[in-house]
């Protein structure tokens, strides 16, 4: 039937007619808040490319998992600053490393238990050259190691684990890193907990604001050969089969809003648990325009994230979680 017996706009006379056919829902519990432990006490250090985003201590992340909490959303993605950094990264898998004291602190608190703390594992903030594996030089030329980082990044998971995270998310992008990973966590009795793979991560600008925040930017070359090229959609789906054969238990994709066909195209082929990272670029260039008026900040924030899940996305990584939370 066509026009005039097919009407679509009859469906979208009120509020309570638009609420009724609404396809996608979001949901407080559906979102993580990540959150960068420094070392301190009472530290609140803002970050200058990230209005409202701040390194804290762990006494100050211990009010923001309450808040979490308070608000209902479904856990915190944690990342740290260490107090020193070197070419090995060893303060990742430091059982007193600022993560491991993090979460440590965190598991006591009751927020803790509406909360799944998912921990970010990388080498990037804990390398002395911000790369996100171990540097192997050859006069001016470098390149970054992958076997040699695996064994360092399933120290770093177990490391974790025993520690308190209830999920180990690796963003190194390293080729089999989710097996070392699992291994490591199954040898030292951690077999309950989950990995969560950064499958799907591109080489990419959006990542910008978030190397001020967790201190990692590279200090020579780039992130190309380990992370993948922004025009690969077919070989995001290679990297993602690769990490569930090797024992993902979920998948994490990023950036979220220039992928979201990527996260579609997953999504139709993949039936695991699925997050998507909004990440730090996005949050910043929509806080810029708001800071100028320019965008309807409600709105866009809610719009952003709802695109996200009609794509395909279980749940949502954003730095917008609280606010949003506030918003549904
Ligand atoms: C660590 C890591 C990065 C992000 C998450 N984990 C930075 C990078 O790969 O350079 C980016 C998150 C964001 O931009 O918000 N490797």
């Amino acid at each position: 039937m066509e026009f005039p017996q097919t009407r679509l706009r009859r469906l979208r006379t009120t509020a309570p007619m638009r609420s009724l056919v609404r396809e996608t829902h979001l949901h407080p519990s559906a979102l993580v808040y990540p959150l960068f432990l420094c070392p301190g006490e009472g530290v609140r250090r803002e970050v200058n490319s990230m209005p409202g985003v701040y390194n804290l201590s762990i006494d100050e992340a211990v009010k923001e998992a309450e808040q979490a909490a308070s608000l209902g959303l479904g856990g915190l993605l944690l990342f740290g600053l260490p107090e020193t950094k070197d070419e090995q990264g060893s303060s990742a898998y430091d059982a007193n490393g600022i993560m491991q004291q993090g979460l440590r602190a965190l598991k006591q608190t009751a927020a803790a238990k509406k909360l799944v703390l998912i921990a970010d594992v990388c080498l990037c903030e804990y390398t002395s050259h911000g790369h996100c594996g171990v540097v192997q030089r050859e006069g001016d030329e470098f390149h970054v190691d992958n076997d040699a980082t695996l064994d360092l990044l399933a120290k770093t998971g177990a490391s974790l684990a025993e520690a308190g995270a209830d999920v180990v998310a690796p963003s190194d992008m390293m080729d089999g890193r989710v097996a070392a990973i699992r291994d490591e966590l199954d040898e030292d009795g951690f077999e309950q907990v989950p990995v969560l793979s950064y499958a799907s991560k591109f080489a990419s600008a959006f990542y910008g604001p978030f190397r001020e925040a967790a201190d990692s930017a590279p200090q020579f070359g780039d992130r190309r050969t380990y992370q993948m090229d922004g025009a690969n959609l077919r070989e995001a789906m290679r990297e993602i089969e690769q990490d569930l054969g090797e024992g993902a238990d979920m998948i994490l994709m990023k950036p979220a809003l220039p992928y979201l066909d990527v996260i579609h195209a997953a999504r139709g082929r993949f039936d695991v648990p699925m997050g998507a990272y909004q990440v730090s670029g996005e949050y910043s260039m929509m806080q810029a325009a708001f800071e100028r008026g320019w965008l309807e900040r409600d709105r866009a924030i809610l719009e952003s994230l709802i695109s996200i899940r009609r794509a395909g996305a279980d749940f949502i990584v954003t730095y917008f979680a609280k606010e949003a939370a506030k918003l549904l």
